[in-house]
């Protein structure tokens, strides 16, 4: 009998090559796919003083005949221009990054694994100007990398229903930032994340400030009921997931009512007497929470098991992605 080789952890490993550009002197240089080593970077970067990054992550999924297909590419660049330009960064060229995207992907073809594995892959822009004086003043330069990660299950456990803890007081971003993909924000959920951890075995925090339901640390938040399905609409405090928008579709296209606005606290824990609750994102896929954490007590959800809406839309989407069902919208590009 043999046993199954572990994966290794989510973004644990990259492949052997990485794609890289440079901004200098108002204008990107030519992109080059070279073999992943540590880079050069002056101590006096921008990036290591003033936080001057951001950066996006999607999927490439191989499909059964063997063809590799990215998964909503254009809105991920899209976001990271958005990004770029919320951070006073030059904003990467949505072209170029793009053939660095597929390029990349056809130098490590053999490295893409099959369903259910997947290759992420991780743009990343900093700001590179050497400046220790230049806290209120863009970087004039910027690299932009692209790297790739082969990919299983993000949250340890696959389809385990996760324990989250609400959190009613902290944020994880400032107000203007929430909608920008920045290493700052991440920062700003790891000492409440890992306290929740500490405290209650949680897997992530929902971020709730001033009772306001917003999203967890990695992952956009959805609450869903038979035939309906409620998420805070699109605002500068949260993240604008792109598994969100893939998912509202989905949820419109089976008949489900996708309504989208504020709600709090009371009103989650309300819906989850009877209801679900889900963390959306492209690492975390549709992810149901079996627990909420409300001031220290466990709320179950869906019986403490993933609901079965949540399981179907889940299902869903997957089938989408990995081509086993038609790709209506045009999410799928081949490489
Ligand atoms: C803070 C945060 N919110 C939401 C998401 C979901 O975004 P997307 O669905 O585009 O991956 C992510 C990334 O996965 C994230 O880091």
């Amino acid at each position: 009998m043999t046993t199954a080789t572990p994966r290794p952890a989510f973004g644990s490993v990259l492949t052997r090559q990485m794609a890289v550009a440079a901004y200098r002197a108002g204008r990107w240089s030519d992109f080059e796919v070279k073999p992943v080593a540590p880079i050069e970077l002056s101590p006096a970067a921008h990036v290591l003083h003033y936080a001057s990054t951001c950066f996006e992550g999607f999927k490439a999924f191989r499909h059964a005949d063997g063809s590799i297909r990215t998964f909503r590419m254009d809105r991920h660049i899209q976001r990271m221009r958005q990004s770029a330009r919320h951070l006073v960064l030059p904003e990467p060229d949505a072209a170029q990054l793009a053939d660095m995207v597929r390029t990349l992907i056809r130098a490590c073809r053999d490295e893409v694994p099959e369903a259910p594995g997947a290759l992420y892959l991780r743009p990343l822009l900093i700001g590179t100007t050497a400046n220790i004086g230049a806290a209120a003043t863009p970087s004039a330069d910027a690299a932009l990398f692209v790297l790739a990660s082969p990919v299983w299950d993000y949250f340890a456990g696959g389809m385990k229903p996760l324990r989250i803890v609400i959190d009613d007081v902290n944020t994880r971003s400032a107000a203007h930032l929430g909608m920008v993909k920045t290493g700052g924000n991440y920062a700003a959920a790891m000492g409440p994340t890992l306290a929740a951890r500490q405290k209650y075995r949680a897997d992530q925090v929902l971020f709730c400030p001033g009772g306001e339901v917003q999203e967890t640390g990695a992952a956009n938040f959805v609450l869903l009921r038979e035939g309906r399905l409620l998420t805070r609409s699109l605002d500068s405090s949260f993240l604008h997931g792109v598994t969100r928008d893939s998912l509202l579709t989905i949820a419109r296209d089976s008949g489900i009512e996708v309504v989208e606005r504020p709600f709090d606290v009371a009103e989650m824990l309300e819906w989850v007497r009877d209801g679900e609750a889900a963390l959306s994102g492209t690492a975390a896929v549709l992810a149901g929470v079996g627990t909420l954490i409300h001031h220290g007590a466990d709320v179950t959800v869906a019986g403490g098991d993933v609901g079965p809406i949540t399981r179907d839309l889940r299902a869903k989407l997957v089938a989408i992605q990995r081509g086993e069902a038609p790709d209506r919208h045009g999410w799928l590009e081949p490489v």
